[in-house]
């Protein structure tokens, strides 16, 4: 990324305001390559120049990658003045340009991306991409085959065109719980899909999207930051 002031440096891996971290700055806590700095706007080389607080090694991330499991009751926006928002749930981030790759409902569990790679969320978010997102879903009545296969095919839900093919995989005898791949991303849209054919969504939960895989052991509420595999993976594929 190149070079950045001091104290954006320091605020942007969490240590304070910028108020707060230039009053560090001034106060000669801060070391650049083993010579104290004073200046806040100082310039450093993310890449190279070793940045000490107090005689710890603050190292510059510059893009995190948190996945979520996103619990039913919050929303996905970065802040809200009412309600509880998925930023709120990740309590150890030290960087205040993160936000949420898409949305899903507030009623809505399930993976969410959360990051700062703007690049990285546009290529997963545009419409022409056609990244693969797979739900599980609850329904209120049985889906019969009929249904099922118009799901496939293509739906009216109020747009100019009908939904994109997708895949509707039944998962019990019953036949009200399913996964759903789609390859788009409209506004509540696996719950219009439903309505479409005279159903109802009770239960929604994302479980993958492109490469990227809800991790099993995130219990609703919980994350965990990508490992470089997985990053690497939606680069690749995004
Ligand atoms: N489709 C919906 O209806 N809701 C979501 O949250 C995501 C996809």
């Amino acid at each position: 990324m190149g070079k950045i002031r001091l104290d954006k440096y320091l605020a942007d891996m969490g240590l304070g305001t910028r108020t707060e971290v230039k009053k560090d700055i001034k106060k000669g806590r801060i070391s650049v390559n083993e010579e104290i700095v004073k200046s806040p706007e100082y310039k450093i080389d993310t890449q190279t120049d070793i940045v000490l607080a107090d005689g710890k090694e603050i190292a510059y991330e510059e893009l995190v990658y948190y996945m979520l499991n996103k619990p039913q009751g919050v929303i996905s926006a970065t802040e809200d003045r009412r309600e509880k928002t998925v930023l709120d749930l990740i309590s150890d981030k030290k960087r205040k340009d993160l936000f949420p790759v898409g949305r899903l409902d507030k009623d809505t569990e399930g993976l969410l991306l959360i990051t700062n790679d703007g690049e990285l969320a546009h290529n997963l978010l545009a419409p022409k991409k056609h990244v693969d997102k797979k739900y599980f879903v609850r329904l209120k009545t049985a889906l019969s085959e009929d249904n099922r296969k118009q799901l496939e095919e293509g739906v009216d839900i109020g747009e100019d065109k009908l939904t994109m093919p997708s895949q509707v995989f039944l998962l019990n005898k019953e036949k009200d719980e399913a996964e759903i791949i789609i390859r788009e991303g409209k506004f509540h849209q696996i719950k219009r899909m439903f309505h479409a054919v005279g159903n109802e969504v009770i239960f929604l939960k994302r479980l993958s999207m492109g490469s990227l895989v809800l991790d099993e052991n995130l219990l609703p509420g919980e994350y965990r930051l990508l490992t470089p595999e997985e990053i690497e993976r939606l680069k690749e594929n995004a």
